[in-house]
């Protein structure tokens, strides 16, 4: 037993089972997602995460974690053709996104205008098939708030969502103005695919607290965004580029590990609860990134993580300590011109299918949320009364 279990046990007379972050406790069932995190494997519904990346679709991984398996061709396209009828926001919405100061960080935008969205809405269904309208509503409206948000900030007008392209072009038509070559879309859409659900992360984790109080999806997804926005989840791949704008040179990437080490800061892009191995998803991307950054002034960011890796296997991969997913998207998305405060919304605009998913999952047997703390404060005491402290 540890010393601050001894402490908890001695002021609470409870069996310790105190967990910090929660660490590997079991706080739901899930057929969505598995992490083997020892071998560094990840699974969408049994699914791996190498073969949806190169066979599947962002929209195809919608279908799978909605429905819990693959859909066929006429279901895939069906799941297109609502996707591309409900992006629209309604103008009042669009109105809102206008008046939102233009310095605000997206994700504030978007996880206000997603609560926003709820007011909207006043069909009183609650039913399963109501909410998974409502989920698939969401996902098709996000990335139009985060493209809405995008140009009006830059006195822009919004581009309305295109009558054709699927999820990921549409996007990135919405933020430029022009279709993107099917090359860009396509690792967009790669990027989505592998954003899109992760087990029982602090995001999915909170959409679900909030979903078992029995309140609504836009609740559920509000505190998802707002969980994401953490630099020690989701905001990691802001981050991860601001490091490696502030390294600025390969050669000193070693200084910088042992600077960061020296004031106990963390490496972004670095380490995870669950994989202790490189994390599949970072591997991934990582490809992409090297083979994006070719030649191109972005070059320079990939030689910093390549040695970043280097140093870090060196000093940190004895502790388990590796490459996660944030450590390579940025990169990704700099390259297609993407401002860095919108890497997060991105991950947000992905991870909208595995929380709602998880939250449908959990409304099947929901029971609240609701852990115990440890007390460890003073024993009941008698009042003193201001005049006589
Ligand atoms: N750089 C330096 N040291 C680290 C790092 C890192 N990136 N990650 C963990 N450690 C050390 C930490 O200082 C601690 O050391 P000690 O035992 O000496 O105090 C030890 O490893 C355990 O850390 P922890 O915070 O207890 O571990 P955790 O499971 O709570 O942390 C984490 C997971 C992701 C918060 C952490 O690895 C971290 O802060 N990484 C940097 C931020 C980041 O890249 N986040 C993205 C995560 S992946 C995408 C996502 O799912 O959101």
């Amino acid at each position: 037993m540890s010393d601050a279990d001894a402490i908890i046990k001695a002021a609470t007379n409870k069996p310790v089972d105190y967990s910090p972050g929660l660490e590997d406790v079991v706080a739901a069932k899930s057929r969505l997602c598995e992490i083997d995190g020892k071998a560094g494997k990840l699974y969408y519904c049994g699914y791996s995460i190498e073969d949806l990346a190169q066979n599947s679709s962002y929209e195809e991984v919608c279908y799978l974690l909605w429905y819990g398996r693959l859909p066929r061709h006429e279901e895939l396209e069906d799941l297109r053709r609502i996707f591309r009828e409900t992006r629209e926001l309604p103008t009042e919405v669009l109105g809102f996104i206008e008046h939102l100061p233009h310095k605000a960080h997206p994700m504030d935008a978007l996880r206000t205008i997603v609560s926003l969205l709820a007011t909207f809405d006043l069909n009183p269904e609650n039913t399963p098939e109501a909410n998974l309208k409502r989920a698939i509503k969401l996902t098709a409206q996000i990335p139009t708030i985060i493209a809405a948000f995008q140009r009006l900030r830059m006195n822009q007008k919004p581009v309305a969502p295109h009558e054709k392209l699927g999820h990921a072009a549409n996007f990135l038509y919405m933020l430029s103005g022009e279709e993107p070559d099917e090359g860009t879309a396509k690792v967009m859409d790669l990027s989505l695919v592998l954003h899109a659900d992760h087990e029982m992360n602090a995001s999915t984790f909170a959409s679900l607290v909030t979903a078992s109080t029995l309140s609504d999806i836009y609740s559920a997804v509000t505190s998802g965004i707002g969980t994401l926005k953490g630099s020690l989840h989701g905001g990691a791949n802001e981050s991860v580029l601001k490091m490696l704008q502030e390294i600025g040179d390969p050669n000193k990437v070693e200084d910088f590990v042992e600077q960061s080490r020296a004031k106990k800061a963390r490496i972004m892009g670095f380490g995870h609860r669950v994989y202790k191995n490189y994390d599949p998803r970072a591997r991934i991307l990582k490809e992409y990134a090297r083979r994006l950054s070719a030649k191109t002034k972005f070059s320079r960011y990939f030689q910093i993580n390549d040695e970043l890796e280097k140093v870090m296997q060196d000093k940190y991969g004895r502790r388990g300590i590796f490459p996660n997913v944030d450590l390579y998207s940025g990169i990704v998305y700099h390259h297609m011109d993407i401002p860095i405060d919108l890497f997060t919304p991105i991950f947000a605009l992905s991870r909208v299918a595995g929380w709602t998913a998880h939250v449908l999952e959990y409304w099947q047997d929901n029971r609240l949320f609701r852990p115990a703390a440890a007390y460890i404060g003073s024993a009941p005491r008698e009042y003193v009364p201001e005049s006589n402290r």
